[in-house]
């Protein structure tokens, strides 16, 4: 019952958000009132959500006094709900317990964490260089190299590269999918690229279409002389697939390296699909899919724009502050945009878009096939016609 009655409270507490900024000075006075925790906690959570994705919206009345309360409170989970409202309304205390959270190698990684994910949403001032610190720290290099896009900086390539070489798969896209976010980034990439550091292979499909979107002519020509074109082959469809069934025979395809498909899957797919359970679900879950039939594998591969669905169309998000984001639209409010990614789900607010465009084309990139090799096509092809899931031997990560 009480979950019932809680998450009502929340659903009013949006709704009377939405409608009526002042609303939230009767929040207050009514949270000077009441002892109970949970009930506190639901209420702090619910004018977060309905304020989330605004910044430096001004305290409202008797917040301060409220906000010294709250935080001492017994209950963990008002102390931080108050600490993420406090956020909202500009207080400093609040950003530098988080900071000071973050910093503390022995305060719990869960906490560490989250501290981090809150400080990047807030685009909290000098961050930078403790984020330079943490990619030292393995435990929380990954999140550190996915907040840096969030920052414009000078040396951010030059640090991640720096480390690039000890990252672990995991680690360089992430690392590739940050120095794809903005232009003087991705022209350190594709010098990495030409030098050699990063291998055209940890550049997918997607990184490579952000690339090109951030629209810098200098890049693309160094990303089409080291990486390649993304232009798919054009024309006909049914020719582009006849090209495919030609060569993929029932006895070319007995020749396939099984493990070798898992492996590719992994680097084209895996981040949107999930297969045997495991992969990402900004597409559809293909286990039980008609897989096993070439027509249907071609014809979504080669063509993924062909009927793209309103919920799967592309949007790439130029922030004033020159990053790009692209993704899936996820949910939309008055304020802000939650942008789903195949790296994480941001939200965006609405003040610090310079331009949105939503093309008419599907999340899922187009050339996934064309990027391989022929034999490489055929490993992929029958290791999506499995039946069961393929070991990987057991030094493959
Ligand atoms: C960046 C994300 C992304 C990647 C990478 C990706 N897909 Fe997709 N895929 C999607 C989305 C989103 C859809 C939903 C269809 C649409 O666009 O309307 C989809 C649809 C499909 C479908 C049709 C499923 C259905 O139920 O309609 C198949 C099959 C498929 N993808 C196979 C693949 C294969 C094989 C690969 C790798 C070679 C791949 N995809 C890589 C995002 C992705």
């Amino acid at each position: 019952m009480p979950n019932f009655k809680y998450s009502l409270t929340q659903l009013i507490l949006t709704a009377l958000l939405a409608a009526t900024p002042s609303g939230l000075d009767s929040i207050v006075e009514l949270l000077h009132q009441i002892d109970d925790p949970a009930f506190q906690a639901d209420l702090l959570k619910g004018m977060r959500e309905g304020l989330a994705g605004q910044k430096n919206v001004p305290p409202p009345k008797g917040w301060p006094e409220l906000a010294k309360k709250l935080i001492q409170s017994p209950s963990e989970k008002v102390q931080e709900e108050a600490t993420n409202l406090g956020l909202i309304f500009g207080d400093q205390t609040a950003i530098n317990r988080l900071k000071h959270l973050l910093k503390s190698k022995s305060a719990n990684i869960y906490v560490r964490k989250k501290s981090l994910k809150i400080l990047t949403e807030r685009k909290a001032p000098k961050l930078v260089p403790i984020l330079y610190q943490i990619l030292q720290e393995e435990l929380l290099r990954a999140e550190a190299l996915m907040s840096l896009a969030a920052f414009d900086h000078p040396e951010t390539p030059e640090k991640i590269l720096k480390l690039y070489p000890e990252l672990s798969q995991k680690e360089k896209t992430i690392a590739v999918a940050t120095l794809a976010s903005r232009k003087l980034y991705a022209r350190a990439l594709t010098e990495a690229l030409a030098k050699g550091t990063v291998r055209r292979e940890e550049i997918d499909v997607l990184a490579a279409r952000q690339i090109k979107a951030l629209n810098d002519p200098q890049t693309i020509v160094a990303l089409n002389e080291h990486w390649g074109t993304l232009q798919p082959s054009t024309g006909d469809k049914e020719k582009r697939m006849s090209v495919y069934k030609k060569f993929l025979t029932t006895k070319y395809l007995a020749k396939a390296d099984m493990v070798n498909g898992r492996r590719l899957y992994n680097r084209s797919c895996s981040a949107c699909h999930k297969l045997y359970g495991i992969g990402g679900d900004i597409g559809p879950d293909i286990t039980g899919s008609d897989r096993r039939n070439l027509d249907y594998i071609l014809e979504n591969v080669l063509d993924p724009s062909g009927a793209v669905s309103k919920d799967f169309q592309l949007n790439t998000i130029l922030l004033k502050d020159g990053r790009l984001v692209s993704g899936m639209v996820s949910a939309e409010n008055k304020s802000s945009l939650t942008v789903r990614s195949t790296a994480e789900t941001l939200v965006v607010s609405k003040q610090d878009i310079k331009k949105h465009t939503v093309l008419p084309i599907s999340m899922m990139p187009p050339g996934l096939f064309e990027a391989l090799e022929k034999n490489e096509v055929r490993d992929l092809v029958a290791y999506l016609a499995t039946e069961q899931q393929v070991e990987l031997p057991e030094d493959a990560n």
